[in-house]
């Protein structure tokens, strides 16, 4: 067989499903260390929690500790893996692979190429903001148009190597699409849990096309994922909500891959959206780590967005100092980050006290004005990753990101991800009672609405001249 043909599913022995909820998933190398009280596990209880106090559980090796990671060693061996056809060299995510629990076998891995995701500039918003040194870090760049491609895989590959036969998430859309297509091409089930209604068309028909178990619960997510906890205790399922500490080990690679592409000089500002505050806790634990190892020479700082309607994080910081989380009735129309109860709210507090960042909310219409700016750069995201750019915005009037620094958005999700917010929102439907007249202005200076017109010459010259009359330049002119 050609050997670039090999088969991503798992050998046809992997009939060992776990028959009870008690069993454990055993692994070497590293261990599951509690965020809580600190102890240490070789194995973990399937709904990841530690068995002492019921927090979440990180991964951590203490190999990497010892001095036989070499920083510059490894950017070399990182850099030439690059030029690789190797099925582990080819994606983002394990040519990183020292900085990862290592599989049993390469043969257990499951992946779809995931990472190497392009780092772009943004000049229009460069331009705008006075901010020359902007990036878009675009994670909706991966296989199934969002970051949590490069979890997955990770996941996916342990949970094939402990022979689950079923996988299951509770999800916003973007977890479920990825789920779904990892566990399609790992040979294994899947199981979907969205809230009823609430999240796009496009994410569901990804899940129903990769061949999951899909199930629209009537609830919101906050209570798809309690309901998932509760499962996975009665059920064989293995779970990859973000819980799973090994999504998070695999969503660290976008900081080493951003590094890499910034040639290791540390960004002033990296800038995430937050929702259930994985994807924070992954980014900000990379960075710790990469400055353990001395891969980088300081941290940059690690900013949290979330949308006003779902600000958990925002509430839990101002209102409690981080002490507890500050639960909310999540609401807005960036469903992706629709949460009020975020997992992993603990794990992000820490680490963006670590790095020193900031946590802020946007309001509806400044995500609306945010994704058409990204679109207009010739980029696009959907909603849930525009909230950075207009974090960023209020950052920059705060004074908290300074004109002259370095800053570095991340875009989780794809602009395919959610057409209704796009057709909506150029057609003039997003905000039709609540825009002010100041705001509707604003948001009509990037409307592209389609227009109908009868199939003649002259009716399309027609448009194309009142489409220049009315374009940026002339208005300059
Ligand atoms: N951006 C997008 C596009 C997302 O899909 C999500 C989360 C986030 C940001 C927030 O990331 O949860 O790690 O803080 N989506 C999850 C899902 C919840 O089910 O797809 P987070």
């Amino acid at each position: 067989m050609c050997p670039a043909a090999t088969s991503d599913r798992g050998s046809e022995d992997r009939s060992s499903d776990p028959s009870n909820s008690e069993s454990k998933v055993a692994q070497p190398g590293f261990h599951f260390r509690c965020i809580g009280c600190g102890s240490a596990a070789q194995t973990a209880a399937q709904n990841f929690r530690c068995s002492r106090c019921d927090n979440l559980l990180e991964i951590t090796d203490s190999s990497w500790a010892r001095d036989t990671l070499d920083a510059e060693r490894l950017k070399s061996i990182w850099r030439e893996r690059r030029f690789s056809n190797a099925r582990l060299d080819l994606s983002g995510v394990w040519r990183f692979r020292e900085l990862l629990p290592a599989p049993a076998s390469e043969q257990n891995v499951v992946t779809l190429r995931e990472g190497n995701t392009p780092l772009y500039d943004l000049p229009l918003t460069s331009h705008a903001t006075g901010v020359s040194c902007l990036y878009a870090k675009h994670q909706g760049m991966n296989p199934t148009g969002s970051f949590k491609d490069t979890g997955m895989t990770v996941a996916a590959t342990f949970a094939r190597q402990a022979g689950y036969r079923w996988v299951a998430c509770a999800s916003t859309g973007n977890t479920s699409a990825s789920m779904a297509a990892y566990a399609a091409r790992g040979g294994m089930r899947s199981l979907v849990l969205v809230p009823d209604g609430k999240i796009s068309w496009s994410k569901l028909s990804q899940a129903l096309d990769y061949g999951a178990l899909t199930c629209q619960l009537r609830t919101d997510f906050d209570g798809c994922l309690r309901l998932l906890q509760e499962l996975v205790k009665r059920a064989p399922v293995y779970q990859l909500n973000s819980i799973n500490p090994f999504r998070l080990e695999g969503q660290k690679t976008l900081a080493l891959e951003l590094l890499e592409q910034l040639d290791w000089k540390p960004p002033d500002h990296i800038i995430v959206p937050g929702g259930n505050l994985g994807n924070s806790s992954a980014i900000g634990k990379a960075l710790l780590e990469m400055n353990a190892l001395g891969l980088i020479s300081h941290l940059p700082k690690l900013s949290v967005i979330q949308a006003e309607g779902a600000n958990a994080l925002v509430r839990t910081l101002h209102e409690a100092q981080g002490k507890h989380l500050v639960g909310v009735q999540a609401e807005t129309r960036a469903t992706a980050i629709r949460i009020g109860s975020p997992a992993s709210w603990e794990k992000a507090v820490k680490v963006l006290r670590a790095t020193a960042g900031a946590c802020e909310q946007v309001s509806e219409i400044e995500i609306a004005q945010a994704k058409a700016e990204i679109g207009a750069e010739g980029i696009g995201c959907e909603p849930a990753s525009a909230v950075t750019l207009a974090g960023f915005k209020k950052l920059l009037k705060t004074g908290f990101v300074k004109s002259d620094e370095t800053v570095v958005l991340v875009l989780t999700g794809n602009l395919l991800k959610d057409p209704d917010f796009t057709m909506d929102f150029h057609r003039g439907n997003l905000f039709r009672e609540s825009a002010n007249e100041g705001e509707a202005a604003q948001l009509n200076r990037f409307r592209h609405p389609p227009v109908v017109l009868d199939a003649t010459l002259n009716a399309v010259i027609h448009a194309l001249e009142k489409a220049e009359k009315s374009s940026p330049s002339s208005d300059a002119e």
